[in-house]
């Protein structure tokens, strides 16, 4: 366990809310999953007792860990709720930048004296989200992967103002939840996305010029270059309106035709072809 940290909350209990609440559970913290629609707490604790049993039919996890995870996490209507007297926050809602403020706002004036307070944005600026906090040197970026409760990295990305022990306790935190941590300064994009997205939006372009089917880009990088998972794969599963939001981002803020989303992304996420979550993207998932 992480001295000083007894007690989380996780603020957006969609798909990286629940994974995140998931393993904040099982490292041993009582967990709060708060998220403005109402319906998607019930199903934010389906999805990860359907995760713990599988962990359990797997021999992953022991039958008494995941009755005691479950025990750990509860829920909250409002994110004031959910935050008073955490020592962490953890912020999974849209990837909108006032969205997110006004949750770090609401969050910080209820939680416990020297609570972190860590965003899982993708690509936007911890400075930006941290500004106007009564403790910015307390805010920080916890970037985790999807599926959480699977992918082992986790960026830790820090402002300028972030203090040397804050970021010894974030690298802490990730640990203990059994995960690799990184450090990043806060640049647009981070290491992982600014990356991810730029090879991401390559292979879209690749699709629309007819260069070769999905299925063949995503095959030149798993078996040519060892990725354990083509771009276009990826995309579906991250979801093609979430990386169309990051790479818009991305090209305003650091430039580079690279990053420019392609027609086709747009034109698929205009028609609803969202990746796996609608059932169709690069690949059919129905
Ligand atoms: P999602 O759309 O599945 O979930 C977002 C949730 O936040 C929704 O349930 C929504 O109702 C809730 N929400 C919106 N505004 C809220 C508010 N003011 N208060 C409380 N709840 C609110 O999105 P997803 O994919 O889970 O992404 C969440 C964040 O994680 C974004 O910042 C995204 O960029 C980041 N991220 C996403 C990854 C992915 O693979 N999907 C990977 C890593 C980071």
């Amino acid at each position: 366990m992480v001295e000083g940290v007894r007690r989380v909350a996780v603020i957006g209990a969609g798909t990286m809310g629940a994974g995140i609440a998931q393993v904040a559970a099982t490292a041993g913290w009582w967990t709060v999953l708060s998220d403005v629609r109402p319906e998607a707490l019930p199903a934010a604790r389906e999805t990860i007792a359907a995760q713990l049993a599988g962990a359990v039919d797997r021999d992953k996890l022991t039958p008494e860990l995941r009755d005691a995870t479950l025990e750990r996490l509860t829920t909250a209507d409002t994110v004031a709720e959910a935050c008073t007297g955490v020592d962490l926050v953890i912020e999974a809602v849209v990837e909108d930048l006032e969205v997110k403020r006004a949750v770090m706002a609401a969050a910080a004036p209820v939680v416990a004296p020297g609570a972190i307070l860590a965003s899982n944005t993708s690509s936007l600026s911890l400075a930006a989200i941290a500004e106007g906090l009564p403790h910015p040197e307390l805010c920080l970026g916890l970037h985790f992967f999807n599926p959480v409760h699977i992918m082992k990295l986790v960026e830790i990305v820090v402002h300028d103002g972030v203090e040397q022990e804050t970021r010894r306790k974030a690298i802490a935190i990730v640990e203990a939840m059994g995960k690799e941590p990184i450090v990043v300064n806060d640049s647009p994009g981070f290491a992982s996305s600014r990356l991810g997205i730029a090879l991401g939006m390559e292979a879209i372009r690749m699709v629309e010029e007819g260069v070769a089917s999905p299925d063949d880009i995503d095959k030149a990088m798993e078996l040519g270059y060892k990725h354990p998972m083509g771009p276009l794969k990826l995309t579906d599963l991250v979801g093609l309106d979430v990386r169309l939001k990051i790479a818009e981002y991305l090209h305003a803020t650091l430039g580079g035709d690279h990053f420019q989303p392609p027609q086709l992304l747009r034109d698929m996420v205009a028609e609803g072809k969202l990746g796996k979550k609608s059932g169709h993207g690069f690949y059919d998932w129905a």
